[in-house]
C-alpha cells in the first residue's frame, strides 16, 4: 500500500465528534466526520494504528473498490474485478455483509451471495481451492455498502468489534460498551489526576477504561486478534513493532482515588475480576454501597462518571425515577464543586433536577439514550 488507502472508523451515533477528535490525535490525513463513523486516509501502519490506539471505534474497515452497479451482473462484474488474493489467503475463510439504501438491489441476502460467488470464482480460476463461507469468525470479512447504485466494497481491518478489549472476564448484567464508556472518559474532560468515582460501577467497564486512558494505555494492546492478521498481506513485524512500542510508554495511574460502588455484591466480585485481568486491581477501589449515600469527601475535584440503571423494558423507566432522585438529592449535598457524566434513557432525565447538564443525544446498542455533562 504505498498510496493513500481510505479507511472508515465507525462508532455508535452522536459518538462522531469524539471519535473524530481521536483520529486527528492519531494525526491521520484527510479526515472527515460522517455519519456512523468517521472516514480518513492512510497506509497499513495507520489501519494497524487505528486498531491498536481508537478508543470509540466500532471497526476499521478498509476501502478496497468502487463502483457503479446497476443490476445483478453489474454487481458481480465490480466484485470480481478486486484483487481478493491480495488478502484472501488459499485456505482461508470467507465472510460478506452488506447494506443497501435507495438502490435497484435492495436484499441483502442477494448481494452478499452475488459478491460471494464473485470472490469464489475469481479465486478458482487462479486455480484455488473454493474458500469456505462461514459466519462470526472469518478471516476475510468483506462490508459491501449500496448508495444509489454505488457499490462501495471494505474489508474489516478489525474483525472482533474493537470494544472487545480483552481485558473483560466477567460480563455483569447490562455491561457498557467499552467503547461508550471510554467516550465518556473522553467526553468528561477528566485529566486522569483528580479522583473519579462511579456510584454504579457495574461490572466496572468505565472504571477501566478511564485508568487505560490516564496510563495511556492502548486500548487493542491486550490479548486479541484482529482481522488484518489473517489477511495474506499481514506484516506481523510491523504489528509487533506497534504493540512493543505502545506498551513500552504505558504511565502509572496518578495518586488520586478511583473507586467503584455498586449494591449488588455479585457485581462487585465480577468487576474485581475484571480489574484483575485488566491489571488495575490494586489501584481501583471497589466496595458495595448505594449510591444515594456513597462515601464522598467535600470538597474534592471530583468526577463522578456513571451510568446508573434504567429499567430494563420500556415503562420500566419510571420505577427508577426516586433512585435518580436520592442519587441527585446525595451528589447536592456533599458534590458541590463536582463534575459528573452520565449516561441514561432521554426519559429519565429531569428526575435528577441538574439543568444545568449539557446534553447530547447517543446511542447505546439499540437504545437512544443522552449522555449528560456539567458541574454540580
Ligand atoms: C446499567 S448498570 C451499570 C453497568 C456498568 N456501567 C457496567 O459497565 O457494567 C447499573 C448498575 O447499578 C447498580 N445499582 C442499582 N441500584 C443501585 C443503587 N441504589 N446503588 C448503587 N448501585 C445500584 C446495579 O447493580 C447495576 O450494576
Amino acid at each position: 500500500m504505498s498510496e493513500l488507502t481510505t479507511f472508515f472508523a465507525t462508532c455508535a451515533p452522536g459518538l462522531e465528534p469524539i471519535l473524530h477528535k481521536e483520529i486527528q490525535d492519531l494525526r491521520m490525513a484527510k479526515v472527515e466526520r460522517q455519519v456512523g463513523g468517521v472516514r480518513f486516509s492512510g497506509k497499513t501502519i495507520d489501519m494497524q494504528r487505528a486498531n491498536l490506539w481508537l478508543r470509540t471505534a466500532g471497526r476499521v474497515l478498509m476501502r478496497i473498490a468502487r463502483y457503479e452497479a446497476h443490476g445483478s451482473d453489474g454487481l458481480y462484474d465490480g466484485a470480481k474485478e478486486v484483487a481478493w488474493e491480495n488478502w484472501l489467503k488459499p485456505g482461508a475463510t470467507l465472510r460478506v455483509d452488506s447494506q443497501t439504501r435507495d438502490s435497484d438491489l435492495d436484499h441483502s441476502r442477494f448481494i452478499e451471495q452475488r459478491i460471494k460467488d464473485a470472490i469464489v470464482d475469481r479465486v478458482t480460476d487462479l486455480g484455488w481451492s473454493r474458500p469456505n463461507v462461514v459466519g462470526e469468525e472469518a478471516d476475510l470479512r468483506v462490508h459491501a455498502h449500496l448508495f444509489k447504485d454505488r457499490v462501495t466494497l471494505s474489508l474489516d481491518s478489525s474483525g472482533a468489534a474493537l470494544r472487545k478489549r480483552g481485558w473483560r472476564v466477567a460480563q455483569g448484567r447490562a455491561p457498557l460498551a467499552e467503547t461508550m464508556a471510554a467516550a465518556m472518559v473522553l467526553h468528561s474532560g477528566w485529566d486522569g489526576r483528580s479522583p473519579l468515582v462511579d456510584p454504579f460501577c457495574g461490572s466496572g467497564t468505565l472504571l477501566i477504561e478511564a485508568a487505560l486512558w490516564a496510563t495511556q494505555t492502548a486500548p487493542g494492546s491486550f490479548e486479541r486478534t484482529f482481522g488484518f492478521q489473517s489477511w495474506a498481506d499481514y506484516e506481523p513485524k510491523l504489528w509487533k513493532r506497534l504493540l512493543d512500542e505502545a506498551r513500552a510508554q504505558v504511565k502509572p495511574l496518578g495518586k488520586a482515588p478511583i473507586l467503584g460502588y455498586d449494591s449488588s455484591s455479585q457485581r462487585i466480585t465480577e468487576a474485581r475480576a475484571n480489574l484483575e485481568n485488566a491489571g488495575f486491581a490494586d489501584k481501583i477501589v471497589l466496595a458495595k454501597g448505594d449510591a444515594t449515600n456513597f462515601e464522598a469527601k467535600r470538597g474534592w475535584n471530583a468526577h463522578i462518571l456513571t451510568n446508573p440503571p434504567y429499567g430494563v423494558r420500556v415503562g420500566d423507566e419510571q420505577q427508577m425515577v426516586p433512585l435518580y432522585m436520592g442519587f441527585a438529592k446525595h451528589l447536592r449535598e456533599v458534590g458541590a464543586g463536582y463534575h459528573l457524566t452520565l449516561l441514561t434513557q432521554p426519559t429519565l432525565v429531569a428526575s435528577l433536577g441538574m439543568p444545568q447538564l449539557a446534553q447530547i443525544p447517543v446511542r447505546n446498542g439499540a437504545i437512544d439514550c443522552t449522555l449528560l455533562k456539567g458541574d454540580l
